[in-house]
């Protein structure tokens, strides 16, 4: 099980290495990409070498249906990127969602034979996917520049579809303009973040979360009561005061 936390670890690496390259970003939270420091063919390389190393590391688990159940996040990843090209929807929360439900239905393949406990684990690492997801996509807009970086155009970008930014268009339609020319002004950027935080985006994509994490404990609640059940239920919470 300790490997099956390895796994969608590096595949979720390998999917940020590659997103980069894609979005041509040259920072990510105040940090250097990799495509930046050492160019878009060994960015690429990089991040089909992790992927291959976690492609050894399921296959060394030998359970059939643990490697059907995380590949199925690869096929996810790929596939929301090809959605995601030249098209202004974000495809992060149903990846995340992805990856986090198959990992934690690909643990509890190896603990328990029955389907009930891994529709169960699924639908609850869904949902914290989904609440993870949406927080990073506020934290994107609203981190002071201090904590991580000030957001890119490339952040907002990847900010788009979930959580604020929506809102925030409707509510300006100067904000979907930028939108639409993909925050290339020189100010738009500073512009359609000032705008977000005034809209009631942040505010709305909060109380999803909560909506979602409320889910989560809901799901969880369904296995008979454990210590481990306890965790995840308290997983809840540093899901929802995590600040990076
Ligand atoms: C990618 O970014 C670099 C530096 O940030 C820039 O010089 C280059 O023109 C960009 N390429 C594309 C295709 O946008
Ligand atoms: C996978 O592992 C579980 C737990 O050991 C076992 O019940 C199941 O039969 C295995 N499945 C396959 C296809 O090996």
């Amino acid at each position: 099980q300790r490997t099956i936390a390895l796994i969608p670890e590096m595949i979720h690496i390998a999917r940020l290495v590659h997103d980069y390259v894609i979005g041509n970003a040259s920072s990510r939270r105040g940090k250097h990409t990799v495509n930046n420091i050492w160019g878009e063919k060994k960015a690429v390389l990089a991040g089909d070498l992790i992927l291959s190393a976690a492609s050894i590391a399921l296959a060394q688990t030998g359970n059939t249906t643990v490697v059907s159940v995380l590949t199925q996040v690869i096929e996810d990843l790929v596939h929301g990127e090809f959605l995601q090209l030249g098209s202004k929807e974000n495809e992060n929360e149903r990846k995340t969602a992805s990856l986090i439900a198959n990992s934690c239905k690909a643990v509890s393949v190896l603990g328990c034979p029955g389907p009930v406990v891994h529709e169960i684990t699924y639908q609850y690492g869904k949902n914290v996917g989904i609440t993870f997801q949406l927080i990073d996509d506020v934290l994107d807009l609203t981190s002071c520049s201090d904590q991580m970086g000030k957001p890119t155009s490339a952040d907002l970008k990847l900010a788009l579809a979930t959580g604020p930014v929506p809102v925030a268009c409707q509510q300006f339609l100067e904000v979907n303009a930028m939108l639409m020319r993909q925050f290339s002004l020189p100010r738009d950027v500073d512009r359609a973040r000032q705008y977000v935080l005034q809209s009631d985006g942040v505010q709305q994509a909060t109380y999803l979360t909560q909506q979602y994490c409320h889910e989560m404990i809901r799901e969880i609640s369904k296995l008979r009561p454990s210590p481990e059940r306890d965790t995840l239920i308290q997983l809840s919470e540093i899901v929802l005061t995590t600040d990076k």
